[in-house]
């Protein structure tokens, strides 16, 4: 057993920080079996959820990515002891000194991450006030935070907006609320939950994000106490409780991470076992994984997914909300898009600027044109603003080496695999905020068979 800090410091040794490049020698097939663990996107609300109950919590199955290092750093700052076993990835929580932390010390956080709006109900619970620094996470669209200070003030919290970022306070406690969201955002869902959970009352949210990560979190927020029904129709109805206890959960695993292997199999031509994944969150992921021309096999223990040679197959994909396809599975399959014979269309219809990573394919090669108009079947928010959220990939075309910068997380593993297809030699540089989601992923590469050198 290990601190977590203790970890962090080997893992920013091992895999790589923010400047980082590696020069990939493409053209070799991946191959082989990796591991995925929790997913990102539940693991980081599981660990903010701990705040809520009054015993440790244990987490199985947590990653060493960088996003669970700040979410662990902020907690720590509030008092949570965290151990960290390095192997298992066991992550314990102890809530049971929670306290308020230093404005700057929470402020060196800012611009880290999106995870910290989700302290703000726990923080008042526990606290009766919190403190949230600037956010971060991939610069995708504006990503406003609206909805959630919306939320909020439903449940009676004072909201100030500082130069710094946003104090809040509830002296006389929260209280449940009506709260129907303009969109199903997954983050304000997660808000409504972990500030519903401890409120005085009943609370009913409309319009409420569904995604598996979500439902994984109503099963620990039940295993600590708390009542929450799912109903049809995107409602959910949480009947407050005065206190929960810890929790001892395996995370869900990380089925972006996932989908992002099956991409880089099909578009290098190669077969990848991803230990871990399971077929019924990734149902919409496999139906289009197979319309475009790949194959799996679903196995107890995971998902083979490979090339099983022939052309790949144009699609037309539209990005939506659960149970659509995932807006973070786009970007890795589009580098195997460029590589099918015909025309594919992907309406972009979550984030309003998610193509940006298409720029370094284009140099590479690929035939992608950007539009502004809704180009799949439907209309979405973005079609009367000027943002190019449609993409037309026409294929196959050669890729070629090329000096890349990666500029998000999605977009960055879809350069990734776009260098190790393509023909020649690829720099991709800024390669740390890979790992901001995926776990040892440059170990994973060197398992899989990948040519590259990774420079300082
Ligand atoms: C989560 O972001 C994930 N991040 C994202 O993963 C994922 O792409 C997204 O959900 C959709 O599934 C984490 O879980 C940490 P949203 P979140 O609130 O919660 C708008 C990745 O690569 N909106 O569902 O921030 C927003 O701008 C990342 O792993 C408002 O307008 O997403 C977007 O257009 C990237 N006001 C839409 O809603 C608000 O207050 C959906 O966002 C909140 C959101």
């Amino acid at each position: 057993m290990s601190t977590l800090t203790q970890d962090a410091a080997r893992a920013g040794a091992s895999v790589g920080l923010d400047g980082d490049r590696i020069t990939f020698r493409g053209g070799r097939p991946l191959k082989g079996r990796i591991e995925v663990r929790g997913a990102k996107n539940l693991v980081t609300k599981a660990m903010v959820a701990a705040l809520l109950g009054e015993e440790p919590s244990l987490l199985r199955q947590v990653p060493d990515i960088s996003d669970v290092r700040v979410v662990s750093g902020l907690l720590e700052l509030h008092g949570v002891k965290i151990e960290r076993d390095t192997e298992t990835g066991d992550l314990h929580l102890d809530p049971s000194n929670v306290e308020r932390a230093h404005m700057a010390e929470i402020n060196a956080h800012a611009g880290s991450s999106r995870i910290p709006i989700l302290f703000c109900g726990p923080l008042l619970h526990r606290l009766g006030e919190a403190f949230i620094p600037d956010l971060g996470g991939c610069r995708i669209g504006d990503r406003p935070i609206d909805f959630h200070l919306e939320v909020l003030r439903n449940f009676g919290a004072d909201i100030q907006k500082l130069s710094e970022g946003i104090r809040m306070h509830a002296p006389n406690g929260l209280t449940g609320a009506k709260v129907e969201l303009p969109y199903p955002s997954v983050g304000a869902t997660e808000q409504v939950l972990l500030t519903a959970v401890r409120a005085k009352g009943r609370t009913e949210l409309r319009n409420a994000a569904i995604e598996p990560e979500i439902m994984d979190l109503i099963n620990i927020l039940q295993k600590m106490g708390a009542i929450i029904s799912v109903d049809a129709d995107r409602v959910i109805r949480i009947e407050g409780v005065d206190r929960l206890t810890g929790y001892s959960h395996r995370a869900l695993f990380d089925r972006n991470e996932a989908a992002s292997w099956a991409s880089a199999a099909l578009v290098t031509k190669g077969d990848i076992f991803v230990g871990g994944a399971r077929q019924g969150e990734m149902l919409t992921f496999l139906n289009v994984f197979r319309k475009a021309g790949g194959a799996f096999e679903i196995e107890d223990d995971g998902i083979r997914f490979f090339h099983p040679g022939g052309e790949l197959k144009p699609v037309v994909i539209e990005t939506d909300v659960h149970p659509g396809f995932m807006t973070d599975w786009q970007q890795p399959l589009v580098v195997a898009l460029t590589q099918a014979h015909g025309t594919s269309i992907v309406h972009e219809t979550v984030y309003e600027q998610r193509f940006g990573f298409t720029d370094a394919l284009v140099e590479m090669g690929a035939d992608i044109e950007l539009h502004r108009e809704c180009l799949g079947g439907q209309y979405c928010r973005f079609g009367q603003q000027n943002f190019l959220h449609s993409a037309i990939i026409s294929g196959p075309t050669k890729l070629h080496g090329a000096n890349i910068e990666v500029p998000d997380l999605r977009g960055g593993f879809s350069h990734l695999i776009a260098a190790l297809a393509a023909e020649g030699t690829s720099t991709v540089s800024n390669v740390g905020i890979i790992s901001r989601g995926y776990e040892n992923f440059i170990q994973k590469l060197e398992q899989l068979g990948a040519d590259f050198t990774v420079e300082g």
